[in-house]
C-alpha cells in the first residue's frame, strides 16, 4: 500500500472533527504538538523497558531518543510509552514468573493506544520474549531493537564474562585467597558499561534470535550497547518503522514458520541458551506457528556451533561484533543450505539479501562450519517415561562421558532441600549418581527458575568431580553448563513422573538415542502416583495465583493458556 491509500488506525482517534476528536488531540497538545502532527502521519509507539531496577536496560532512554529522531526524519509521530521491565538479576523468585505479565502489558498497551506501529526496545533476558509475544498477539507493524551487550568485563588485567567467574571468586573469598576489597573491585570490573550480559547467555541468544527471525535489522545482535552504531541502528529502526506502516508489514508476514526454522538453526550455530527453546515456542504460538520440541531436534541436528564465546568458549560479544557478528553466521548457514533464504525481514529485504555480502574478520571468534568450534551443537530433545512431553539438554555444554549414562537417583524434593542437603558429608552420593531436583518448574517454583544446574556436592568437588548428570523441571542460566537435563515436562508439581522418582531408582540418559528412562515398573509408578499429593501452594491470590492456574508446561512455551494466539489490533470502543 502506498502512502495515504487508507486512513491509518490512529486516525480513529486523531482524525475526527467531533467531541471525541477534540478530546483525543487536545490532551496530547499539552506537549506542544502542533495541529499538523495529527494529519494522518503514522503514529509510532516506542515501547520502552527502561528501568533503574533493570540495569541491563538502563541506557534505553538514550536509545529511545535515537528511535525518535528516526521516526521524525521519516515523517512519523513518535510516542514513547513504558512497559514492565524484567531485570534478570534483581527480580525474585525469578524474572520468568513475570514474562507473561509483561507480554500482556505490551499487547494491551499496543492495542489500547492510538498506534500504527511499534519499535520494541528490549535487552535483559525476559524483556525480549515478553515484547515479541505481546507484539505478535497485537500484530501491528513492529521492529525489535536490542540494547546491545556490555563491553568485555576486565579485572586485574584479565577478561571476565558476565556471571562466569562469580562462583570461582566467591570460593576464593571463602578460602581467604582474595580480599573483600578485591571481591568488590571484581564486581565493578565485570559490569563496567551499559548493556546486557556480554557472554552468549540468554540476552545475547535472544538478541540473535531477533536478527535471525528478521524482526530486527541486520547487526542487531552484537553491536555493543555503548558503540555509537547501536544508536545509529535505533535511528534506522525509527525511520524504517514508518515505511513498514505504509507497507502494512506486520509480524504475521515476518514471523513465519521459515523464520522460526532459521532461528532454530541459528541458535545451534551460536551455541545459544536453552532458554531460547521456551521463548521461541511461546512467540511462535502467539503468531499461529505450531512450533514444537521436535522441530528443535530435527532442525538443530548436525548444525555446528561456529561461535567461540563464553560460557563454553573463550571470547565475548564485543569480539563477536568486531569479527563480523551474526550476519557471518547467517551467511555460512545459508551457504550450507541450512537457511530459508527467502524469509522476509523488517527492512523489506530477504534474510539472504541482508547477509550475502557479510565478511568475517576473525575466524578464531567465528569459526568456519568446516572446522567448527563445536560439532553438532543443536539442542537435543529427550523423551521417555520420565519426560513424556519432553526435556532438553545442550550437548555442547555436556560432558562426553555422561552422554550415555545410567545412575542411581539422589532426589531433592525442592530447592530448599537441595541447599540443605547437598553439602552434607553424610549424603549418600557418588560421581555416578544422577541428581534429581523436583518442584522447580513453571507451577512448582513458581516461574521455572534457573536452578537446574545444581551445585555439585562439596565432597565430590574435593575428589575432583567436575560434572554429573542432573535432571529437573527447572531452566538454567544461559551462562551455565554441564550435563544438565532441563525443562522436564510435565513438571513434578503438575504430577509429572518426575514427582514419583525416589532415592535409589535407576535412571538412564541416552542423548544420542534421545531418551530419558526411569527403571521402575508401571505398576509401581501407579502405586506411587496413588500416594502422591501436590506440594503446598506458594500464594493463594494475585498474579501468582493466576500464573499457577494458567501457565502451560515448558514444551508449550510456558505461556498462559488464554494468551496463545493473537487478537490483532481492532480499534476499541470510545472511552467516553
Ligand atoms: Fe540482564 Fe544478563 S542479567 S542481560
Ligand atoms: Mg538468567
Amino acid at each position: 500500500m502506498k502512502k495515504g491509500d487508507k486512513p491509518l488506525r490512529s486516525q480513529a482517534w486523531f482524525g475526527r472533527q467531533d467531541k471525541m476528536g477534540f478530546y483525543y488531540r487536545s490532551f496530547l497538545k499539552n506537549r506542544g504538538f502542533p495541529q499538523d502532527q495529527f494529519d494522518g502521519r503514522p503514529v509510532i509507539g516506542i515501547c520502552n523497558t527502561w528501568s533503574e531496577l533493570n540495569p541491563c536496560n538502563s541506557h534505553f532512554r538514550t536509545i529511545a531518543e535515537h528511535v525518535r529522531y528516526g521516526v521524525l526524519e521519516a515523517g512519523g509521530f513518535p510516542l514513547e510509552f513504558p512497559v514492565s521491565s524484567l531485570g534478570e538479576v534483581t527480580m525474585r523468585p525469578t524474572a520468568m514468573l513475570f514474562r507473561n505479565l509483561a507480554a500482556m502489558d505490551v499487547e494491551e498497551g499496543i492495542r489500547a493506544h492510538p498506534l500504527d506501529g511499534v519499535v520494541l526496545l528490549m535487552g535483559c533476558d525476559k524483556t525480549t520474549p515478553a515484547l515479541l509475544m505481546g507484539a505478535a498477539s497485537a500484530d501491528l507493524p513492529a521492529i525489535g531493537v536490542s540494547g546491545g551487550p556490555q563491553l568485555r568485563g576486565v579485572y586485574q588485567g584479565q577478561i571476565i564474562g558476565s556471571g562466569t567467574n562469580i562462583i570461582s571468586m566467591s570460593e576464593q573469598l571463602r578460602a581467604g585467597e582474595i580480599t573483600l576489597k578485591e571481591f568488590h573491585e571484581a564486581e565493578a570490573g565485570m559490569n563496567r558499561s551499559h548493556g546486557s550480559c556480554m557472554t552468549m547467555g540468554t540476552a545475547s541468544s535472544m538478541a540473535s534470535m531477533v536478527e535471525a527471525l528478521g524482526i530486527g535489522l541486520p547487526t542487531n545482535a552484537a553491536i555493543p550497547a555503548v558503540d555509537a552504531r547501536r544508536n545509529e541502528l535505533a535511528r534506522m529502526a525509527g525511520r524504517r518503522i514508518v515505511d513498514m506502516v505504509h507497507e502494512d508489514l506486520t509480524p504475521t508476514k515476518i514471523l513465519t514458520r521459515e523464520a522460526f526454522e532459521n532461528a532454530i538453526r541459528t541458535l545451534a550455530a551460536i551455541g545459544g541458551s536453552t532458554n531460547a527453546v521456551v521463548h521461541l515456542i511461546a512467540i511462535a504460538r502467539r503468531i499461529g506457528v505450531d512450533l514444537t520440541l521436535d522441530d528443535f531436534d530435527r532442525l538443530g541436528r548436525g548444525v555446528h556451533c561456529q561461535v567461540n564465546l563464553m560460557p563454553s568458549g573463550q571470547f565475548l560479544m564485543e569480539d563477536f561484533y568486531y569479527a563480523g557478528g551474526l550476519p557471518v553466521v547467517l551467511r555460512d548457514l545459508a551457504e550450507q543450505g541450512l537457511l530459508h533464504k527467502d524469509a522476509l525481514t523488517v527492512n523489506g529485504q530477504t534474510i539472504w539479501d541482508n547477509v550475502k555480502d557479510a565478511r568475517c574478520w576473525n575466524r578464531e571468534v567465528i569459526t568456519t562450519p568446516q572446522e567448527p568450534f563445536k560439532p553438532d551443537a543443536g539442542i537435543a530433545i529427550l523423551r521417555g517415561n520420565l519426560a513424556p512431553n519432553g526435556a532438553v539438554i545442550k550437548p555442547s555444554a555436556a560432558s562426553p562421558h555422561l552422554m550415555q549414562h545410567t545412575g542411581r537417583a539422589v532426589v531433592f524434593e525442592n530447592i530448599e532441600d537441595l541447599h540443605h542437603a547437598v553439602d552434607d558429608e553424610a549424603l549418600d552420593i557418588d560421581a555416578d549418581c544422577i541428581m534429581v531436583l523436583k518442584n522447580c518448574g513453571p507451577k512448582g517454583y513458581p516461574g521455572m527458575a534457573e536452578v537446574g544446574n545444581m551445585p555439585l556436592p562439596q565432597k565430590l568437588l574435593r575428589q575432583g568431580v567436575r560434572d554429573m548428570v542432573r535432571i529437573s523441571d527447572a531452566r538454567m542460566s544461559g551462562t551455565a553448563y554441564g550435563t544438565v537435563v532441563l525443562h522436564v515436562a510435565p513438571e513434578a508439581a503438575a504430577g509429572g513422573p518426575l514427582a514419583l522418582v525416589q532415592n535409589g531408582d535407576l535412571i538412564t540418559l541416552d542423548v544420542k538415542a534421545g531418551t530419558l528412562h526411569l527403571h521402575v515398573e508401571d505398576a509401581d509408578l501407579a502405586a506411587r502416583r496413588a500416594a502422591w499429593s501436590p506440594p503446598p501452594e506458594h500464594m493463594d491470590r494475585g498474579y501468582t495465583r493466576l500464573y499457577v492456574d494458567h501457565v502451560l508446561q515448558a514444551d508449550e512455551g510456558a505461556d498462559f493458556d488464554f494468551l496463545v494466539g493473537k487478537s490483532g489490533s481492532p480499534v476499541p470502543r470510545d472511552n467516553h
